[in-house]
C-alpha cells in the first residue's frame, strides 16, 4: 500500500487502520536523523497559551495586509507562547499523518527584541515541551551576521522572526517531488497561521522568504535539504 492510499483511508476516516498502514513505510532514517535532539539543559520552558485575542477573525481578516517596518515595542513572550502553539496545532491538524512518519515542521524563532528572551539570539520551538531550546554555540557574533543571512533591513530590524524548516529530503522519500511542493504548502500554512495569530493579538507582520541560504544554514545549524527553510514571517508592533 502506497502512501496515496494511506491518505485516502485517512480521509475515510478509518484512523486506526491508517496508523497501521502508516507504521509499515520506512522513511530512510539517515533523512531523519538529529530531528528530535535538543539539551534539555538549554531549555526554557514556555507559559501556556492564552486565550487573548484582541480581535475576531472577521476584523483580522478584512485587516490583513503586509507590513513591514515595527516599532522598537519588544514582543510579550506569552503572546509567543500562543503564537507558537497555534502554528502547532494547524500543523498537526492537517499534516498529522507525515508527523507519524517523522516528517516534521521545526520552528525557529530569532529573537531581537523579546521580553526575558537574550537578544539576538537563535531559539529552536520544541512543541513536546513547549519550550524553546537555544540555538547557541556559534551565536555570540550573530549581530554582526545578521545582514549575512537576511537580504531586507525592515526584517533584519525586526523585533521577532519565526522561520520554518521542513524534512524536506524525507518528504521527497515518501512522496516524490510531490513531497517537496507538500513541504512548501505546509511552510506557507504555518506561516500564513503565524501571521494570523499575531494579528489577534494586536501585532503587524510580514511573510518573507529573502534569505542568503549558505550563511543561514550554517547559522542555523541544518543542512539545507534534509532539514531546509521552507519561509519566515516577521513580526513586531
Ligand atoms: C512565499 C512568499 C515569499 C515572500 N518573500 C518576500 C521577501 O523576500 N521580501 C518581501 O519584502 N516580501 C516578501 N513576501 C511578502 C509579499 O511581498 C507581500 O505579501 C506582498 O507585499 C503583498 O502585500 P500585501 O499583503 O500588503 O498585499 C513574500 C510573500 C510570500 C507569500
Amino acid at each position: 500500500m502506497d502512501v496515496y492510499q494511506i491518505i485516502q483511508e485517512m480521509q475515510q476516516e478509518n484512523h486506526e487502520r491508517t496508523i497501521k498502514n502508516l507504521k509499515q513505510i520506512s522513511i530512510h532514517h539517515s533523512l531523519l536523523e538529529d530531528q528530535k535532539k535538543y539539551s534539555s539543559e538549554n531549555l526554557i520552558h514556555l507559559e501556556p497559551p492564552l486565550q487573548r485575542s484582541i480581535q475576531t477573525l472577521q476584523d483580522v481578516l478584512n485587516q490583513r495586509t503586509a507590513i513591514k517596518k515595527f516599532e522598537s515595542t519588544p514582543i510579550n513572550l506569552l503572546d509567543l507562547s500562543s503564537i507558537l502553539a497555534t502554528i502547532e496545532k494547524s500543523d498537526e491538524l492537517n499534516w498529522g499523518i507525515f508527523r507519524e512518519l517523522g516528517i516534521d515542521l521545526n520552528i525557529y524563532i530569532l529573537a531581537r527584541n523579546i521580553e526575558n528572551l537574550t537578544s539576538p539570539n537563535i531559539y529552536k520551538y520544541i512543541p513536546s515541551e513547549h519550550a524553546l531550546s537555544l540555538v547557541s554555540k556559534r551565536n555570540t557574533t550573530l549581530k554582526n551576521k545578521l545582514d549575512t543571512i537576511i537580504l531586507q533591513k525592515e526584517f533584519i530590524d525586526a523585533p521577532a522572526l519565526i522561520l520554518c524548516t521542513g524534512m524536506v529530503a524525507a518528504s521527497i522519500d515518501v512522496l516524490g517531488n510531490h513531497g517537496y511542493r507538500q513541504m512548501l504548502v505546509r511552510g506557507g500554512n504555518a506561516m500564513n497561521t503565524a501571521w494570523l495569530a499575531t494579528l489577534s493579538l494586536g501585532y503587524q507582520g510580514s511573510i518573507f522568504a529573502g534569505f542568503y541560504h549558505d550563511a543561514l544554514v550554517e547559522l542555523f545549524g541544518f543542512d539545507g535539504y534534509k532539514e531546509m527553510l521552507l519561509l519566515a514571517f516577521a513580526f513586531g508592533r
